[in-house]
This record gives structure tokens, C-alpha cells and sequence, in this order.
């Protein structure tokens, strides 16, 4: 069997499109949607992270205004930023774009930001909105793979679910939203003894973990729906996933490419979250 691809640029496409349609919206109430975004320091690959945010926010309509702290900001002077985004009432979305500089502490960095503005959904009060199932923000890594699972049709009701990796902001959501699709999920992390047993039960594997190759064919059942959140760099300096791509797409049915797979859902749903936060601010 050779599976089939889930495009990630050909769905983000289709939801930009989305959202270029609610802003058109909301910009005939006289509502622009604002993203904020705050860079701390000259760390090169948050700045193109960064310059990808803007660009994807202008070209769909949404307003972006970037501020640039040197790295020697202190906590303090960041928390000051924070809070005078939280109060301006024209700004919908706040991005502190991580990692920060060590002299900073993160958590108590996010947890400033205002959780109606949350649109990454890493502050605590977000996490326990979607731990309890209420309306809040869902980080954009987690949430675009659930699109992806939907665009397939696939229905996970009852379905056999293994998470590959248990991070805040990709595994710990990502199995609590398949949770509340019904699935039967198992998060496998670091301290799992027989990985290859959890994973061959899986219908679905989302695999989060950061490392090359943690997922190969002979750990995949056949048919299984397999989403790659990997960004690693190959011998040849090539972009890679967390799967070995070529060998489990002869087993799974479906699976998400790198690049090209969760890469440009993520950035989507950042701008999904940004229109939800002007929406939810303008009634
Ligand atoms: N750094 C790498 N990815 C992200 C992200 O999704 N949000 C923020 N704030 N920082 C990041």
C-alpha cells in the first residue's frame, strides 16, 4: 500500500481563504484584527518564525505590529510590554515569540499575557480550558493536526490513538483533543518501555517527539493514519519529520509529508486564533 498525502500547504491554503473571508467581515463592523507580536533578542530562526507571522497575517487581511526588544531587556520591562498590549483595547492577539533569553522566565512571561489574547494557547488558564472542554485558545501545532485528521474524513470515535511525545504545547493538547473526539489515547514519551507494542495498536500516530526516524514501517499497523509534527535536519542538511517517511508510506493510508505537512497548519491556525480573538472581542 502507498498512502495517501495530507497536503498541508493545499488545507492552509483553504483555511487562509477562510480567513480572509472573516476579516472581510469583521472590517465592515469597523473591526481590524490585530496581532502583536514581541521578539526578544536577535535568536535567527525566531526571526524568520517572526517575519513568516507578519507576512501571513498581512496577506490575509490581519493587521501585524512587531516589537523588537533587545536581548538585554529585563523580565520586568517585558512584563511592562505585556500588560500595555493587554490594555490596548485594539489589540486582539499577543505572540511572545519563544525561546526567550535565559535571564527570562518563560512561564511567568506567557502567563502576563491576557488568556483572551492567548492566540499561541500556552497560557495555564488556555491549557485548563481545553483540559475541561471550554472555549479558549488550542495551540496552533495541535489544533492544525486536528484539521488535518478532519480534512481525511476520518471519524476517531473509538479509534486507537498514540501520541508520540508529551510537551505542553504539541503531545499534552494534542491527546487531550483527541480525547474529546472520543479516541482511546496513549501518550508515549521519553519513559515508555515498549514503544513499538503501543504503536502498533495505533489507528492514528501523531508523532511529536523531535528526533529523526522514532517512528519506522515495522512500528505502523497497516492503514494507520500517521501525522509527522518532526522538523529535523537530515546527514544532508535536509528538512526531515520524526517518521521515516519513504518506508511508512508503503504501510500507513494516510501521512503528512516534511516539509509541507503540519509546518503551514501551524502557521494557519495562528491567524484562525488571531479572527477568533477580534471576533470573540467584537461580539
Ligand atoms: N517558537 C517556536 N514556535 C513557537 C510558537 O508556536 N509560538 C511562540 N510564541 N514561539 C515559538
Amino acid at each position: 500500500m502507498t498512502a495517501q498525502l495530507i497536503d498541508g500547504n493545499a488545507l492552509a491554503r483553504q483555511v487562509r481563504a477562510e480567513v480572509v473571508d472573516r476579516v472581510a467581515r469583521l472590517k465592515a463592523r469597523g473591526v481590524q484584527p490585530h496581532l502583536a507580536i514581541v521578539l526578544v533578542g536577535d535568536d535567527p530562526a525566531s526571526q524568520v518564525y517572526v517575519k513568516h507571522k507578519v507576512a501571513d497575517s498581512e496577506q490575509t487581511g490581519l493587521q501585524a505590529t512587531l516589537d523588537r526588544l533587545p536581548v538585554d531587556t529585563t523580565e520586568d520591562a517585558l512584563l511592562a510590554r505585556i500588560r500595555a498590549l493587554n490594555a490596548d483595547a485594539k489589540v486582539h492577539g499577543i505572540l511572545v515569540q519563544l525561546p526567550l533569553p535565559k535571564h527570562m522566565n518563560a512561564q511567568r512571561v506567557i502567563e502576563a499575557i491576557a488568556p483572551h489574547k492567548d492566540v499561541d494557547g500556552f497560557h495555564v488558564a488556555n491549557a485548563g480550558a481545553l483540559m475541561v472542554g471550554q472555549p479558549g485558545f488550542v495551540s496552533c501545532t495541535p489544533y492544525g493536526c486536528l484539521k488535518m485528521l478532519e480534512s481525511i474524513g476520518v471519524d476517531l470515535k473509538g479509534k486507537n490513538a498514540v501520541v508520540l511525545g508529551r510537551s505542553n504545547i504539541v503531545g499534552k493538547p494534542m491527546a487531550l483533543l483527541l480525547l474529546q473526539k472520543n479516541a482511546t489515547v496513549t501518550v508515549c514519551h521519553s519513559g515508555t518501555r515498549d514503544l513499538k507494542a503501543h504503536t502498533l495498536q495505533a489507528d492514528v500516530i501523531v508523532a511529536a517527539v523531535g528526533k529523526r526516524n522514532v517512528l519506522t514501517a515495522d512500528m505502523v499497523k497497516p492503514g494507520a493514519v500517521v501525522i509527522d509534527v518532526g522538523m529535523n535536519r537530515n546527514d544532508e542538511g535536509k528538512l526531515c519529520g520524526d517518521v521515516d517517511f519513504d518506508a511508512v508510506k508503503e504501510v500507513a493510508s494516510w501521512i503528512t509529508p516534511v516539509p509541507g505537512g503540519v509546518g503551514p497548519m501551524t502557521r494557519a491556525m495562528l491567524l484562525v486564533n488571531t479572527l477568533e480573538a477580534a471576533e470573540r472581542a467584537s461580539g
